[in-house]
C-alpha cells in the first residue's frame, strides 16, 4: 500500500504551523505517511484539490482563504462545519468528492478541557470579543457546550449583529466600549480579534474578573498576551490559545492516519520552535 498523505493547502502557506504538529504526530507514532504544505491560489483550488487522491492523499486541513470554498464544494458537511460556514478538515471519500468538517471549535473546548480541568461552559454566562471566522466557531462550541448566554462585542457592531441573529437569543450584542464592565459576572471570557498580537494593537479592556472566571486568548504570538498577563495579575483563571491550534489538529489525524493523537509540552514546544 502507498503511503497516506495529507496536506494543508492555503494561499499562501509558508507560515502554517501544521506541517510541524501532524509531522511530529506521524513520527511519534512511527506511522510512514506524510504531511505536506501545498500553496494553491483560489483560482485552481477546486480543480486542485479534485486530483489529489489520485496522488495518495487521503485528506487536506484547508486554511485561508478556501475555508469556504471548501465547503461550498464538499460532497458531505458536517453539522459543525455548515453552521460554523466554513472547513478546515477534509476526508477523502473512498468514491469521491470529499467530507467537509470544522474543527476549529471542538480545538477550543478541549483546550480549556485540557488546561482548565474545572471549567465548564456552562458553569455561567460568556463575553466574547471579535466577530470573524474565529468568533463563529467559538460561539458555536461554547452554546452546543451549553454555556447559558453570551455576550458578543465587536468593533464593528453590525457585523456582530448579523452573525448573533444566526445562533438565535442566546447572544446579546453590546457595545465596544463597554467591555470592561461587560467583564463583571461572567464565567468565561474569550479574546478572538487579533488585537493583542505581535504587530498589532493592543486590547484596551479592564478585567473585572474572580477566581472562577476563566479567560482565554486566541492570540498566541505572544504566548502571554496583555490580556492573559492582566487575568492572570487579577487572579483569574488563563489558558493560552496556543493549544486551540493543536487541539484542531486532532480529529484530522485521526481520520486520515487512524490514531487520536494527544497535545502535549513537547507537541508546544515543537510548534513554538
Ligand atoms: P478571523 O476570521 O481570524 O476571526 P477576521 O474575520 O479578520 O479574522 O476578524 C478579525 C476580528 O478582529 C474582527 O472581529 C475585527 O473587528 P471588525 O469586525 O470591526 O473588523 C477585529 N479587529 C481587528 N482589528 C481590530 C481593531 N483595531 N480594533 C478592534 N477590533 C479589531
Amino acid at each position: 500500500m502507498t503511503q497516506p498523505r495529507a496536506a494543508v493547502i492555503g494561499w499562501p502557506i509558508s507560515h502554517s504551523k501544521s506541517p510541524r504538529i501532524h509531522g511530529h504526530w506521524l513520527e511519534k507514532h512511527g506511522i510512514s505517511g506524510e504531511y505536506l504544505p501545498l500553496g494553491i491560489t483560489p483560482e485552481d483550488f477546486v480543480a486542485e484539490l479534485a486530483i489529489l487522491p489520485e496522488n495518495g492523499f487521503v485528506g487536506a486541513n484547508v486554511t485561508i482563504p478556501h475555508k469556504e470554498t471548501a465547503l461550498a464544494h464538499a460532497t458531505e458537511v458536517t453539522d459543525r462545519a455548515r453552521a460554523i460556514g466554513a472547513a478546515n478538515t477534509l476526508v477523502f471519500l473512498p468514491n469521491g468528492g470529499y467530507r467537509a468538517d470544522n474543527t476549529d471549535g471542538e480545538g477550543f473546548i478541549n483546550n480549556l478541557k485540557q488546561n482548565a480541568p474545572d471549567w465548564a461552559a456552562s458553569s455561567g454566562p460568556a463575553l466574547v470579543l471579535g466577530a470573524g471566522g474565529a468568533s463563529r466557531a467559538i460561539l458555536f462550541s461554547l452554546l452546543a457546550e451549553g454555556t447559558p448566554e453570551i455576550l458578543l462585542a465587536n468593533r464593528t457592531k453590525a457585523r456582530a449583529e448579523t452573525l448573533a441573529s444566526e445562533f438565535g437569543d442566546s447572544i446579546t450584542v453590546i457595545d465596544w466600549d463597554t467591555i470592561s464592565d461587560a467583564t463583571t459576572g461572567v464565567s468565561t471570557i474569550v479574546n478572538t480579534t487579533s488585537l493583542g498580537m505581535t504587530g498589532q494593537a493592543p486590547l484596551e479592556i479592564s478585567l473585572h474578573c474572580s477566581p472562577n472566571t476563566l479567560v482565554t486568548d486566541i492570540v498566541y504570538a505572544p504566548l502571554q498576551t496583555d490580556l492573559l498577563k492582566q487575568a492572570a495579575a487579577k487572579g483569574c483563571q488563563t489558558v493560552d490559545g496556543l493549544g486551540m491550534l493543536l487541539h484542531q489538529a486532532v480529529p484530522g489525524f485521526e481520520a486520515w492516519f487512524g490514531t487520536r493523537p494527544t497535545v502535549d509540552e513537547t507537541l508546544r514546544q515543537i510548534v513554538l520552535k
